[in-house]
């Protein structure tokens, strides 16, 4: 299958091409500049531009396209930047999957879909929640509604954590850990939903070549944790304790999130992965952890 992502050089798309290209699928990525490789074409979302051909032949559009959500403080600019950088290139890729007849358009959203749920168990059915991360991911998700109409394939990938060996959440964590300066956040109660970046890619290949799933796909391990458990297990296969935890109301100042949306939780399962015969192969976090840090 001719496979296009958007997106590609980062931390989930660069695995995803790998991922794709051993199961025999090929792989054209849309790169913001001028195209070095073959396997490369042009594209500029802001100017709503793709290529003439880029698409064509391509039997799935997979847009992971977004400034890093925890690449600075939450300014006023940096929240637009947030949402343009989602919304332009969603807009531009449901339009061209549309007009193109490509029948599957895979779009990035995230678990900030839900806003703060506590210890209730989140499935896809659950509600969206409040916040600036679930307005976000509602807008995000709505900018692909003219692929839906056309009636292409949608699936809106809810993802959690995405720990890897480099990059992400576990990047910024190890040099902290290594310091012993590893805490857990606020009270360390609310949940946070992770995945094996291995898990992620091989999930997001499932719902590429299963055409019988569409809609909301809540990608995370079946087991979610609070972060009193994700840092405690962080610290284990660090071999350094974290007994420390950091203030919510330091959190919130310091990374301009007034309302302390990064303490949101969300004890998100993957339901309709489960449902539709996906098999995780890294469902514990502390083997995870050892996979990935040592
Ligand atoms: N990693 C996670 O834990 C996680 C969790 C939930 C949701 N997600 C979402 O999944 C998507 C992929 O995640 P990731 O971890 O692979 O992110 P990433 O490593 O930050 O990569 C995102 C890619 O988006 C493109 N990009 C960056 N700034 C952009 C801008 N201003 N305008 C348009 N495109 C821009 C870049 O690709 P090019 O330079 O190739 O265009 C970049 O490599 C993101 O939308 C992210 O929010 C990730």
């Amino acid at each position: 299958m001719k496979v296009v992502l958007a997106g590609a050089s980062g931390l989930i798309g660069s695995a995803l091409a790998g991922e794709l290209r051993t199961a025999g699928h090929e792989v054209l990525r849309l790169v913001r500049r001028a195209p070095r490789e073959p396997d490369e074409r042009g594209w500029d979302p802001p100017a709503g531009r793709i290529d003439d051909g880029a698409l064509a032949g391509a039997q799935a559009v997979v847009n992971l396209c977004g400034a890093p959500i925890a690449g600075g403080r939450w300014s006023h600019a940096r929240r637009q930047l947030l949402v343009n950088s989602r919304l332009e290139p969603t807009e531009v890729l449901a339009t061209a999957v549309a007009e193109q007849d490509i029948p599957l358009l895979v779009n990035a959203s995230a678990a900030g879909y839900y806003g703060d749920k506590g210890d209730q168990v989140v499935e896809e059915t659950a509600p969206r929640g409040a916040g600036f991360l679930a307005d976000l991911c509602r807008d995000w998700e709505a900018a692909t509604q003219r692929a839906t109409d056309a009636g292409v394939r949608v699936v809106r990938l809810r993802t959690g954590h995405v720990l890897a060996r480099r990059g992400g959440l576990v990047g910024m964590l190890k040099p902290l850990f290594f310091l012993a300066l590893g805490a857990k956040l606020g009270n360390g109660r609310q949940y946070m939903p992770w995945i094996h970046v291995e898990d992620q890619v091989a999930a997001m290949r499932h719902l590429i070549e299963n055409d019988t799933v569409s809609g909301a796909v809540n990608v995370c391990s079946p087991n979610p944790v609070t972060n009193t458990e994700f840092t405690a297990a962080f610290g284990r296969a660090m071999h350094r304790p974290a007994p420390l935890f950091v203030p919510a109301p330091v959190i919130k100042l310091g990374a301009g999130d007034s309302d302390g949306e990064i303490l949101y939780s969300q004890r998100m399962v993957p339901t309709v992965l489960a449902a539709n015969g996906f098999t995780h192969r890294h469902p514990s976090l502390d083997e995870t952890f050892a996979s990935l840090l040592t």
